[in-house]
């Protein structure tokens, strides 16, 4: 009786050995399906942190899937090259995925708002949709105004306990001055501010700007603000222009209004919740809905 239960207990063994050499050699077979996510991209190692992430939870979503990065940045994939590290274009990147036999492959633009870069992106995967069996472009962050809502509510939930009510909240957002999706800022601006009467957006180079916002701030007394990237990032924009010293920075202008700047260097890529909505586009472009 003992040496069938241990013949028993062998079999199971070895039954259980065999079954996972065998998943393991599944595993080994190659996915011919592919996930390119496609971003801006940055040159600051630090704010590279945010891609770390973002990948990291891809992965975990979406195991079986091969996936590559690109960098929509010519000045940033140059700058990146000359310190010996390498990263491909839209068009590169796809060029290569289709030499490497992938089948289908699912961009994700990691962009904010379908601006400028993500329609570049769009054109170049019209461009190469011949090349695949299924070639298609995931939308960017907000891409609805549920996106703006649930962003907002996430990136308010994520300003530092100690802000007293009194201060002020002012997110940095990238903008872009010429393109219509711009007006996305806007729409951000209005939920932030509608959530909290002391919480306001600007960007850089689109609107709001941040003399739009000034005039708010001086109105309520605000004598101290807590800055915040509106970007996947932390990178040259939230150091030089948010955070930085140099008299044009905004906190620099905010001093000069009698406002001390209180700068939370972190990127919205770097919040896993921010993170998720780009791979629940993804998840529904993935499933054709
Ligand atoms: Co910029």
């Amino acid at each position: 009786m003992k040496i069938f239960m241990i013949f028993a207990l062998i079999t199971v063994l070895s039954f259980g050995l065999f079954a996972e050499e065998q998943s393991s050699t599944q595993k080994g077979t190659k996915n011919m399906d592919a996930i390119l996510l496609v971003t801006f991209g940055t040159s600051d190692p630090e704010a590279k942190k945010a891609f770390v992430n973002i990948e990291k939870l891809a992965r975990a979503k979406f195991p079986v899937y091969e996936i590559r990065w690109a960098y929509t940045s010519e000045m940033i994939r140059r700058n990146l090259a000359k310190k010996g590290e390498i990263l491909l274009s839209p068009e590169e990147a796809l060029l290569k995925l289709k030499e490497d036999g992938f089948k289908n492959v699912y961009a994700q633009s990691l962009h904010i708002i379908p601006g400028e870069e993500f329609h570049q992106v769009v054109a170049t995967v019209v461009k190469f949709k011949k090349d695949f069996d299924k070639l298609i472009i995931s939308p960017p962050l907000l891409n609805s105004m549920a996106d703006v809502k649930k962003s907002v509510k996430l990136m308010l939930s994520k300003v530092p306990t100690e802000r007293k009510k009194e201060d002020a909240v002012l997110f940095m957002g990238h903008g872009s001055g010429k393109h219509p999706s711009d007006m996305i800022y806007v729409a951000a601006a209005y939920e932030i501010e509608k959530s909290d009467g002391n919480a306001f957006l600007a960007t850089v180079e689109g609107n709001p700007t941040l003399d739009d916002v000034l005039a708010g701030l001086k109105g309520k007394k605000v004598r101290k603000a807590y800055l915040l990237p509106f970007m996947s990032v932390a990178g040259d924009h939230a150091k030089n222009d948010m955070a930085g010293s140099e008299p044009d920075s905004w906190k620099s202008i905010l001093a000069k209004n009698g406002i001390e700047s209180a700068p939370v260097m972190k990127g919205m890529a770097e919040y896993d919740e921010i993170v998720e909505i780009w791979l629940e586009h993804l998840e529904k472009t993935i499933k054709g809905l």
